[in-house]
């Protein structure tokens, strides 16, 4: 379980100003549950992330991943970037192992058995530029799943997929957290894709974040539930806190 209590942070500026990032985020993510987050760009989405994943060290304020505060970075939270952070210099063998490497393992069925899973059979030896994006975010989701890692921490991974391989890779997210049962905190900017995939989508303000809405998503988890008049209706609720002016 994820556990975030009065977190705030500040960035130090020049002139000794400080930057408030994050106002005092109070949250909760059951063991394999899955929270999307959404907010407006720079209110510090990303920092509530690397907050998460021991990166850095907030300001102050409570922050527990089953049961241990949270101090630095752990095999079992993996952070997964919109960059998929390969390394060009590596095969998609060499760079699903990564995690495993840094673990100082090196368990060549579960990297198998990852690449399985992400489709990515055959692909063994190519290199990063010889994949589609699609593909590249698939490695960067199976360097994960090899170093099994229990907590997923997803910053818009999917932004830059065109449409129709964004929806295929949300829906292989889904499959992977069903049969997985991972902890899944993933920032949006895609209200479709918190509402596809958030168990319970968690709003942010403005900078200095705050928790400005939660919204409960029970319906999530069924790969047809974007064809339901309920997913249009939760867009819908969704869409309303962000005021979007409709012409
Ligand atoms: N390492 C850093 N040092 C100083 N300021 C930062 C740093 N990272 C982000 N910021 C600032 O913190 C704010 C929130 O950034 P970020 O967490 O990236 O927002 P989001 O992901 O929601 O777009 C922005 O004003 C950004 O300029
Ligand atoms: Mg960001």
């Amino acid at each position: 379980m994820i556990e975030v209590e009065d977190l705030h942070l500040a960035y130090p500026q020049a002139g000794g100003m400080e930057n408030p990032v994050l106002a005092g985020v109070s949250l909760r993510v059951e063991r394999g549950a899955s929270l999307a987050i959404l907010g407006p760009s720079g209110c510090g989405k990303s920092s509530f992330l690397y907050v998460l994943a021991g990166l850095i060290r907030p300001t102050s304020g409570r922050v527990e991943i089953d049961g241990h505060p949270v101090e630095k970075p752990r095999p079992e939270v993996a952070l997964i970037l919109q960059e998929t952070g390969l390394l060009p210099w590596k095969t998609v063998w060499q760079n699903a192992t990564l995690g495993l490497k840094l673990q100082g393992v090196a368990d060549v069925k579960r990297i198998k058995r990852a690449l399985r899973d992400l489709g990515l059979e055959g692909f063994e030896r190519r290199y990063p530029a010889q994949l589609s994006g699609g593909e590249k975010k698939r490695v960067s989701l199976a360097r994960a799943l090899a170093q099994d890692a229990t907590v997923l921490l997803m910053d818009e991974p999917l932004a830059a997929l065109d449409a129709l391989t964004k929806e295929q890779t949300q829906n292989l997210i889904l499959k992977l957290w069903h049969k997985h049962g991972f902890t899944l905190v993933l920032v949006t900017h895609d209200i479709e894709e918190a509402v596809f995939l958030g168990q319970r989508i968690v709003i942010f303000s403005g900078r200095p974040a705050r928790v400005v809405g939660t919204i409960p998503n029970p319906e999530m988890g069924d790969p047809a539930y974007r064809q339901s008049q309920t997913f249009f209706d939760r867009v819908r609720e969704v869409r309303s806190f962000f005021q979007v002016p409709t012409p």
